[in-house]
């Protein structure tokens, strides 16, 4: 299957032998237009298929290989003239080729010959391979074909070989995309028997189906970690592919086509790095569909759990007794269709529904304070059914707190818009059948228009609308309630905390705010579309702006654990507060803070890396207690608990400049700042890498603590002011009940106390700083919110 814009599209993989039997059965017609329009018959929207036939591989392996060969490597002269010659003006013959004309060639997509050893340890190997390479790369290119799949890198130690090839390629070609065949994980894991090469380990060229999995060579010296653990070995395809992306330098037309032939492994948590690339084809052979007890061909549970979208077929006719070969591009049908995913976004009222066409799309955030929104913005907001039934309620629960008996409880409506939150509290005010003032301010020249209308229209004396910047202007009287909505993706990027700064003016000495606080949450994420998609714009300020982004072909990379030395926090970590009305601030005499100190903050977060992955930036979330237990929060783990299905909030996005490996088991320290002068606001943010190694194997430092680079164990929590272990995500939130499952998984006890039970053993741990980014908008050079 390969991934489009909008859906899923499914392809056959057609084999030499299916394109050699449809020559024998037709006469003049092109065995492959006949192949094509019988695939498109049975349902397949594409066809992909080799590009060059086994004459080529016959000549290429006598030209190349078999002149190496002999007891004594004495050279065939002939051979060797014959391969120079070659090398010298490479070109196919017409039967080494299987298509010729353009309009066979026509929405194909070709596997590049798979026998082709980019990374061969032989030079002589790979230098020939490369020259083949550009050969088919330059034929396809003259048929007009758009996709090329190469084949898999096998060989750990020659990979950077391999990526200087592909990297080659793409800087010689314009328009062709290419993607890189690779298994989910390493095959040998499970096969350790199969050759690595067909062509160097027999000299025989293996002559079987182009299906047979690529076995991956690891180097002698690779670390331990990668040889001996389940999770090296599953990690191993994807370091590969990390190399060549990155000697690539991230180039869009380079993508992966993962071969889902090998049984998946039931806990995915490992496999989720994928989500974060950018997968065009999943391939998946017929041999991998299990048979049902009806005899119809079906995917083993994990494997369609890791695509439930699209897939490209290669079908052996008799393996699975009923439903013929149309089965398997039903069933994958079937697949996309009860796919969570897709079946949300045909739901109206979801939010997967109302996103069509913005996942990962980077989006500036909007600026309500500087700027005058649009009435199409306003508008967009007020589809959001959650967002004003939980101001509604909040607003109905705070006006219960004044007897039924009061005469007037007077509510301000600060930063009104089009007016959707007087609607609400007049609702309010109804059920809770309290008499109430309603004020509504708003700065917005052009929404003002709108207020105007409504008041005329619907709302008559219950309320008054007052022009103007609520830091400046006054209301007639002192407030009960102030209700705003100035919050952003991260809380307070939208500058709610000085606008309330200066409406807290006038709110009565025991009134409430709604919202009464909100916290920001950042968390760590892999994700090289999001990383192209920010630097695509050029210039060093993209890569140190925060964008509004709906996350998709994201990998979170932290997880629950405590690391380690048991330090670390939980997957997504708050990183500061506020809260309204703050009484503690130094006033002027108009009422208003004479800084703007007291709304910096700081936050150091320690995140533990589970397993092996790319740093790329950090997903930015909010949570507002409006009233009491009710509350908004786009935190993943607590939104369906907080305020379902609530749309008007993406994420927040701050990339990293220079992507940063992560080891397994690693540690992560993310600093955040929120600064601001008299006219800006604006973030700033670091990342430093670490990790965590059993004390005994680090030479002792006479120095105790910072020596060489690392941080001794003699250090406590208390100076290393990282996030200590918390109990539970959730049990953080005023806003939910429940307190989720959470459980640390100490491998070790860390001496400063962290860890205290007493099953695990006493070792304690240093940390060895291994990377850091640079200091992302110093000053707010290329990214500020205008106060
Ligand atoms: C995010 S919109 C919310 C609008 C509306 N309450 C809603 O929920 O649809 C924030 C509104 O506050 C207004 N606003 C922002 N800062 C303001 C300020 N300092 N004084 C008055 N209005 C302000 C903006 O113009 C905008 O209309």
């Amino acid at each position: 299957m390969s991934w489009g814009p909008a859906r899923a599209t499914f392809s056959i993989f057609l084999t030499l032998e299916d394109i050699k039997k449809a020559s024998e059965e037709t006469n003049n017609v092109s065995p492959i237009l006949k192949l094509v329009s019988e695939a498109r018959s049975k349902g397949y929207d594409n066809v992909c298929l080799p590009l060059t036939t086994d004459k080529w591989r016959q000549r290429w392996t006598e030209m190349c290989i078999q002149t190496m060969e002999g007891d004594d490597h004495k050279h065939d002269m002939v051979a060797e003239k014959r391969a120079e010659d070659w090398r010298s003006g490479p070109a196919f013959m017409k039967d080494e080729v299987t298509m010729t004309r353009l309009d066979e060639a026509e929405g194909i997509t070709v596997m590049i010959s798979e026998w082709l050893e980019l990374d061969a340890t032989d030079d002589w190997v790979r230098h020939d391979a490369e020259i083949a390479l550009r050969q088919e790369v330059s034929y396809a290119s003259y048929l007009n074909i758009q996709n090329v799949i190469l084949p898999p890198p096998r060989n750990r130690s020659h990979v950077a070989s391999y990526a200087r090839i592909v990297s080659s390629c793409l800087r010689n070609t314009a328009f062709l995309n290419f993607s890189i065949r690779l298994p989910i994980y390493n095959p040998s894991f499970l096969r350790a028997e199969t050759p690595a090469s067909p062509l160097l380990l027999s000299g025989q060229p293996d002559t079987s189906q182009s299906s047979a999995l690529p076995t991956l060579l690891l180097p002698d010296s690779a670390p331990q970690s990668i040889l001996s653990t389940p999770e090296g070995e599953v990690n191993a395809t994807w370091e590969m592919w990390d190399v060549i992306r990155s000697i690539c330098d991230y180039d869009t037309r380079l993508t992966l086509a993962l071969d889902s032939t090998l049984p998946l492994p039931k806990n995915l948590d490992v496999l989720k790095k994928w989500a974060a690339e950018p997968i065009r084809h999943i391939y998946t052979p017929a041999s991998a569909f299990i048979t049902n007890t009806k005899g119809y061909p079906v995917l083993p549970k994990p494997t369609q759990a890791f695509i439930r979208d699209s897939m490209l077929a290669k079908v052996n006719a008799g393996l699975h007794n009923r439903g013929g070969e149309p089965a398997y591009a039903q069933y994958m049908r079937y697949l996309e269709k009860t796919s969570p995913a897709v079946q949300a976004e045909q739901r109206t009222g979801t939010v997967e529904h109302f996103a069509q066409g913005y996942h990962d799309y980077l989006q500036a955030p909007l600026q309500p304070l500087m700027d005058n929104l649009q009435s199409m913005t306003y508008q967009t907001f007020e589809q959001d059914p959650v967002k004003y039934a939980k101001y509604e309620e909040a607003m109905y629960r705070a006006l219960l707190e004044w007897p039924a008996t009061t005469e007037r409880i007077v509510c301000c409506i600060a930063g009104a818009g089009r007016g959707p939150l007087v609607a609400r509290c007049l609702k309010a005010a109804e059920r809770s059948k309290r008499n109430t003032q309603i004020y509504a301010v708003e700065k917005n020249s052009n929404a003002f228009v709108t207020l105007q209308e409504r008041k005329e229209k619907e709302w008559g004396d219950r309320v008054k609308i007052l022009f103007g910047d609520m830091r400046q202007i006054n209301t007639p009287e002192p407030v009960d309630i102030l209700i705003s909505e100035l919050l952003g993706s991260f809380g307070d990027n939208e500058l709610s905390p000085e606008c309330l700064d200066g409406a807290m003016r006038f709110l009565k000495p025991d009134g409430i705010s709604i919202p009464s606080s909100y916290t920001a949450h950042l968390a760590p994420l892999s994700s090289s579309k999001l990383y192209n998609e920010a630097r695509s714009g050029h210039e060093q300020k993209c890569l140190e702006t925060p964008y509004v982004v709906l996350l998709s072909a994201v990998n979170i990379l932290s997880d629950n654990g405590g690391g380690l030395r048991g330090q670390c926090g939980p997957q997504i970590q708050e990183c500061w507060e506020f809260v309204h009305p703050r009484r503690d601030v130094v006033l002027d005499s108009r009422g208003l803070p004479l800084t703007n100190s007291h709304n910096v903050r700081h936050a150091k977060l320690n995140f533990h890396i589970p397993h092996a992955g790319i740093l790329h930036g950090l997903a930015g979330y909010f949570e507002a207690v409006l009233y009491g237990s009710i509350g908004l929060s786009i935190h993943p783990r607590r939104k369906d608990q907080v305020s379902k299905d609530m749309l008007s909030w993406f994420p927040l996005f701050f990339p990293i400049k220079e992507p940063l490996y992560l080891p397994s088991n690693s540690e992560l320290q993310v600093s955040i700042w929120r600064l601001t002068n008299e006219r800006q606001v604006w973030y700033e943010w670091h990342a430093e890498a670490f990790l965590a190694i059993p004390a005994s194997s680090i030479v002792a430092s006479p120095l105790s603590g910072v020596s060489g680079g690392r941080l001794g164990t003699s250090v406590s929590s208390a100076s290393l002011p990282i996030a200590s272990p918390l109990p539970s995500a959730s049990a953080l939130s005023p806003l939910v009940d429940a307190v989720e499952p959470f459980s640390f998984r100490f491998q070790g006890y860390h001496a400063s106390g962290a860890g205290t039970s007493s099953e695990v053993p006493e070792v304690g741990y240093d940390i060895i700083k291994i990377g850091h980014t640079s200091l992302h908008n110093p000053g707010g050079r290329s990214n500020w919110i205008g106060l």
